[in-house]
């Protein structure tokens, strides 16, 4: 299901619906801005400009860090949120519709983040909702901040190696037909220039033509390799992806839970134990799980939890952005901390 929302660019009143609302101008704007924020990000910097903006999140799937950046991300720029988890603890549990759910909470906020299972789901309630909607996740399809913070995190991680993302190699590794991550990131890296895929799925779990299309219509190279070696050997850059079991049948589900999806050994037999490593979380940690192993987790390039910090930038730029909230705005709202949240040693 969906609803025919126009994707228009993404700036002040406008949903963040899907990667394509971006050129690359329009991203690297974005980019600049969740750049701008770091101080209040990192909690030297304490900020009050959306004081009085209340931002509802409704997450009616499973998340911790999505849910919790995103609140996080507006609390820090002073707002305040409200927030309901789950089928259960809402009236849809009673029958109640996207539409009408979306209309009342929208009375109630200045900004909904929402995820649903249901791809197209989180458009619906952007028809009916009377304030700008985010999308956090819908189903199978989009999940544009999530894309945005990968972009900010190859740009700082490749940067930091002298490279850059036009030209680069990526290897893409897991459930590439149900992971919404991937098909977000292809279409959003699809704005740089010669950037080439690596592709390798388990069997069934390919990804779909139509992102493959998208990115090679642009001028792009997508390869399909027949091992994680192969994949992985000439990249700049892995970004490894579990395997969607709740979105598949448990047979399915069973005959991909093989072992290690990508481990020391396999980085280190395609020589290539340097590469920036990336997976959107979470890591299947389930004994039977075939996904990235923590074997990995002391290598250089290991960038997943630089990906989750930086998560809490590119949402506040989100909200910035559609509440029509300028730098300036932002620094006359901002003082120093007198406090230390940091450890000793
Ligand atoms: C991803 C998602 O929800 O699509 N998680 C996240 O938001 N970081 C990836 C996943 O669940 O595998």
């Amino acid at each position: 299901m969906s609803a025919d929302i126009p994707l228009l660019p993404f700036e002040q009143g406008r949903h963040l619906l899907s990667v394509l609302q971006f050129d690359r101008q329009g991203l690297q704007a974005l980019l600049n801005l969740a750049k701008a924020v770091d101080p209040i990000a990192k909690r030297q910097a304490v900020c009050t400009v959306l004081d009085g903006a209340m931002l509802c999140s409704l997450f009616f799937e499973p998340s911790t860090r999505t849910r919790l950046s995103f609140e996080s991300a507006f609390l820090r720029l002073g707002g305040e949120v409200t927030t309901t988890t789950g089928f259960t603890f809402s009236s849809m549990a009673k029958g109640e519709s996207i539409h009408d759910t979306a209309r009342v909470v929208s009375g109630y906020s200045d900004v909904l983040v929402v995820r649903h299972p249901e791809e197209g789901s989180v458009a619906q309630f952007a028809a009916a909702s009377t304030v700008p909607v985010v999308n956090a996740g819908d189903g199978t399809g989009e999940h544009p901040s999530q894309a945005l913070l990968d972009v900010y995190t190859l740009e700082s991680e490749l940067g930091a190696r002298g490279k850059s993302v036009d030209g680069c190699t990526i290897a893409i590794l897991g459930d590439l037909k149900y992971g919404r991550t991937v098909h977000s990131l292809m279409k959003m890296l699809s704005l740089y220039e010669h950037v080439s895929f690596r592709l390798f799925a388990p069997p069934s779990l390919e990804l779909p033509q139509s992102v493959a299309d998208y990115a090679q219509a642009r001028g792009h190279s997508v390869t399909v390799l027949d091992t994680v070696v192969e994949a992985v050997s000439s990249a700049d850059v892995v970004y490894a992806t579990r395997v969607q079991r709740e979105r598949m049948t448990e047979e399915l589900a069973q005959a991909n839970a093989k072992g290690d999806l990508l481990n020391r050994a396999m980085l280190a037999e395609a020589d290539n134990l340097g590469v920036v490593i990336m997976h959107p979380l979470p890591r299947d940690s389930r004994p039977d799980a075939y996904d990235l192993s923590t074997d990995v987790d002391d290598l250089p390039g290991l960038s997943i939890f630089k990906q989750t910090d930086n998560g809490l930038n590119v949402r506040m730029a989100i909200f910035l952005t559609t509440l029509g909230v300028g730098l300036d705005a932002v620094t006359l709202t901002t003082k120093q901390r007198p406090w230390k949240a940091t450890l000793r040693p």
